[in-house]
């Protein structure tokens, strides 16, 4: 039996080790958290994030071979392998503040580590961290001074929230690195064989550590970049009457450029994109790449362009006013199928039309609470409502904001009564039927294609 540890209760954490231990029954699995409220709800039928398929995983293992605990120093002592999937925020503070990784609690975690254990252990870097941050770990653990050693690997998580634990199930890929000496060949054929349980070995990628840690920062450039290329074409179908849809379809189709990720929106959210994107940007700076550093920054402006650009298009088709108006935001979560609301364009928006003074309710079937908290600097000027006719009525416009599939079957033409006239829609995700709408009487605006409104002709809506 290997005992095996994860620092670090949260998305990550939280959805891969139900996972690990599902496949792995012989081997003890524990997840600890400083945060006791989190430990708590993991232990309970409320779990403390929303994804598809954890509650059942968590039903099957939880007081087998999985157990939580706040018992961090304890459960360190007696590991074999240490996961570490503290968080790694953007930094807010002196040097490389907005930019660079906040290392603090990847570096307390460290050092509790090395004050704890009495055993050598392989420590496994699942959080995502800058480039070269395990030779700083196996500095901080290596010098122990009880004789202990420890090997670092980097283990990144390409999970998406959403589809977590469908992703862990049927990984595209597992990425191991770690340092080419017989010790760290011995840790990393350790970690492929927890993996290569469940996951082909052929999707097992190892490398050195280095390209491991580095992998990780520019997979989600390069995704956040496909979305960011899309929406900035969807400004420019918006002024010449091409239909975003339209063009990712037709670009898409070809092999080497792919169709998936070239949906244009209000722009990307989640706790991830930006925040790495902007610790690659800083590593640029760092190693005296200011060019690199300003063409990935971009993708970043891009995308805050573009969440600004949905909602002052709002205020513009609405006779260049919102002040006072109700307007019903569907959606918080960053995307469909997760509770999360980190970064999310929803939230963005939802202060933009604020500054403007409108009225704004938000709907969402599982992040309300999320976004209540995100939003609490605002006090009581926003409603929440979970209900989206309730939230509707009397609105004069309703802003898709995330991609719940459940938006796509309500009966608009029941919200449309419900609406003060005319009703506007602004679908920032293209997910519903518009020309639909636009017959049931809504002045409906979606990303990237024409404006279906019964105003241009008269000259109101502003271009
Ligand atoms: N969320 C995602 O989709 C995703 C995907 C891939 C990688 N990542 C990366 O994984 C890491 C974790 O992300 P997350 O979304 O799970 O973060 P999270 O904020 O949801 O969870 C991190 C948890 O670590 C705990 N923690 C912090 N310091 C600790 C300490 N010293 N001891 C014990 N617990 C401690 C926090 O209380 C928190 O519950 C980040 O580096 C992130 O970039 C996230």
């Amino acid at each position: 039996m290997t005992n095996i540890l994860c620092i670090g209760a949260g998305y990550v954490g939280g959805s891969t080790m139900p996972v690990f231990a599902s496949h792995c029954p012989e081997d003890r699995f524990v997840i600890v958290d400083i945060n006791p409220a989190r430990i708590a709800a993991w232990q309970s039928d409320q779990l403390p994030i929303y994804e598809p398929g954890l509650e059942e995983i968590v039903q099957q293992t939880r007081g087998k071979n999985l157990f939580f605990s706040t018992e961090v120093n304890r459960h360190i002592a007696e590991a074999d392998i240490i996961f570490v999937s503290v968080n790694t925020p953007t930094k807010t503070f002196g040097h490389g503040a907005g930019r660079a990784a906040d290392l603090q609690f990847w570096e307390k975690t460290a050092r509790q580590i090395v004050e704890n254990s009495t055993s050598s252990k392989i420590v496994v870097e699942k959080s995502t961290l800058p480039v070269r941050t395990a030779e700083a770990m196996e500095r901080i653990l290596n010098s122990n001074g009880k004789g202990l050693f420890f090997d670092v690997l980097s283990n990144p998580e390409f999970l998406a929230e959403g589809t977590a634990i469908r992703d862990m199930q049927n990984p595209d890929r597992v990425l191991v690195g770690g340092r080419e000496t017989p010790s760290g060949r011995k840790a990393v054929e350790k970690l492929v064989e927890l993996y290569a349980r469940w996951v082909p070995r052929e999707r097992i990628i190892t490398t050195n550590l280095w390209s491991s840690e580095l992998s990780k920062l520019v997979a989600n450039a390069f995704l956040a970049q496909r979305i960011s290329s899309i929406n900035s074409i969807s400004a420019v179908c918006e002024k010449t009457e091409a239909d975003v849809s339209e063009v990712a379809n037709a670009i898409g189709r070809d092999a080497r450029i792919g169709s998936r990720f070239l949906q244009a929106s209000v722009g990307f959210g989640g706790s991830c994109f930006k925040k790495d994107i902007l610790n690659l940007v800083y590593l640029c700076e760092h190693y005296g790449l200011p060019e690199v550093a300003r063409y990935w920054e971009q993708v970043v402006l891009m995308n805050e362009y573009q969440e600004a650009r949905f909602a002052s298009n709002m205020v513009a088709s609405m006779f260049n006013t919102v002040a006072g108006k109700r307007i019903a935001l569907f959606g918080a979560a960053f995307k469909a199928h997760t509770s999360d609301t980190r970064e999310s364009p929803a939230l963005a928006v939802c202060r933009a039309l604020l500054e403007e003074r409108a009225e704004i309710v938000i709907t969402d079937p599982y992040a309300l609470d999320n976004a209540c908290e995100d939003l609490k600097d605002l006090g009581g000027r926003i409603t929440y409502e979970i209900d989206p006719y309730a939230a509707a009525k009397n609105a004069h416009a309703i802003a898709i904001l995330t991609e719940w599939p459940q938006y796509a079957q309500l009966d608009y033409e029941r919200i449309y009564q419900s609406m003060t006239k005319p009703a506007f829609l602004f679908d920032g995700r293209n997910l519903l039927n518009h020309k639909k709408l636009y017959e049931l009487g809504f002045n409906v605006y979606a990303i990237g294609k024409p404006a279906l409104t019964r105003l241009v002709n008269q000259g109101i809506v502003a271009a």
